[in-house]
């Protein structure tokens, strides 16, 4: 199969296009052509070894995908060749940015009827992501305010979807050009973060959640509310200490499995969640895609389009 792969860690250019062994499925995992799969924002971390040393090479990128099956492996009931999947890997885990994964079936769903394999590719771990931290972790209600930080980004682009749906009132942050594009994903209110700090135009949140990182992570703690809670996803694996009793620091546990897949497919069938704007790749591109993902200054998801 064709793949991108790197065999040392590194920046963009140790990416490597060639052929690799397809994989075979073990008991409980089935094979998947992958149609589309989708760049997400710890990919590159991943490559240059900070976040994690991967345990082998030549490593192959990439979380999330959506295709067809073209395998079952023993014991597996609930899938059959041909099957639509969508799915996302196991914690740890990565391999999809190349034609075929062997993935356990336990984190592979049916995929959605109405969008396309790059729509779905693109939306599975960022809504699996947000539906944790705001359903599961924040437990955001109607008629809260929430602060989403870094709006015009995967993550955020459902998050911002998630909490209008739910019912709260959305303030996030982005760059000029991404204003209006935050405010067509229902945000009530955007602060252009070149523009205007948003500790000195935003107070008294129930609740923040934070894609960014940094000094911007830290600064929730400055406009939440007595008793209001923060969650953070890119502030590494112990998010941000509170520094009061009286706010509630949370890290997201996002782990994968198929109901909160089929949480996805729900919100996505409810018409509550559109796709992010999405900018496609061929595997030949690779080293690009890593590099405008590197930069941090996009819109949306950068989505590898197979076939
Ligand atoms: N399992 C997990 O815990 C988990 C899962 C998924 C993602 N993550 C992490 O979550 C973070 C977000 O990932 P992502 O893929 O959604 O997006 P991303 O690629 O990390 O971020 C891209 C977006 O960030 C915005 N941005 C950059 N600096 C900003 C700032 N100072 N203020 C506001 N917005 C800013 C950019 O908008 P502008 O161009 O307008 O600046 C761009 O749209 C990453 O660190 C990722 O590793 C963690």
């Amino acid at each position: 199969m064709k793949a991108a792969y790197f065999e040392e860690h590194g920046g963009p250019e140790v990416i490597k296009i060639g052929e690799l062994p397809d994989p075979v499925a073990s008991a409980g995992e089935i094979v998947i052509d992958i149609h589309a799969a989708s760049v997400n924002g710890a990919d590159w971390k991943v490559r240059e070894g900070s976040y994690k040393q991967v345990p082998y090479f030549p490593y192959v990128l990439g979380r999330d995908f959506s295709g067809t099956v073209c395998e079952v492996g023993e014991g597996v009931s609930d899938f059959v060749i041909g099957d639509l999947v969508f799915g996302v890997c196991d914690v740890g885990q990565e391999g999809t940015y190349c034609e075929k994964i062997a993935m356990k079936a336990a984190l592979c769903a049916i995929k959605p009827a109405g969008p396309s394999h790059i729509d779905v590719a693109a939306l599975a771990l960022i809504g699996l992501t947000a539906a944790i931290s705001v359903e599961d972790t924040l437990h955001l209600k109607a008629g809260e305010k929430i602060l989403i930080q870094g709006g015009a980004g995967g993550v955020a682009s459902f998050a911002i979807q998630l909490a209008k749906h739910i019912g709260a009132y959305v303030i996030t942050t982005t760059s000029a050009g991404n204003v209006d594009y935050v405010k067509g994903l229902g945000a009530d209110e955007v602060i252009d973060y070149n523009a205007q700090d948003f500790r000195e135009v935003v107070s008294d949140c129930d609740a923040v959640f934070d894609t960014v990182g940094g000094d911007v992570a830290k600064g929730a703690f400055d406009i939440l509310k007595k008793g209001g809670r923060a969650a953070f996803i890119a502030s590494g694996a112990n998010g941000v200490e509170s520094p009061s009793s009286d706010f509630t620091s949370l890290r997201p546990n996002v782990y994968r499995d198929r109901p909160h897949l089929k949480r996805v497919v729900e919100l996505i069938e409810a018409g509550a969640i559109t796709v992010p704007a999405v900018k496609l790749f061929s595997l030949d591109e690779t080293i690009e895609a890593q590099k405008l993902s590197q930069s941090r200054h996009f819109r949306g998801k950068l989505v590898f389009n197979f076939r």
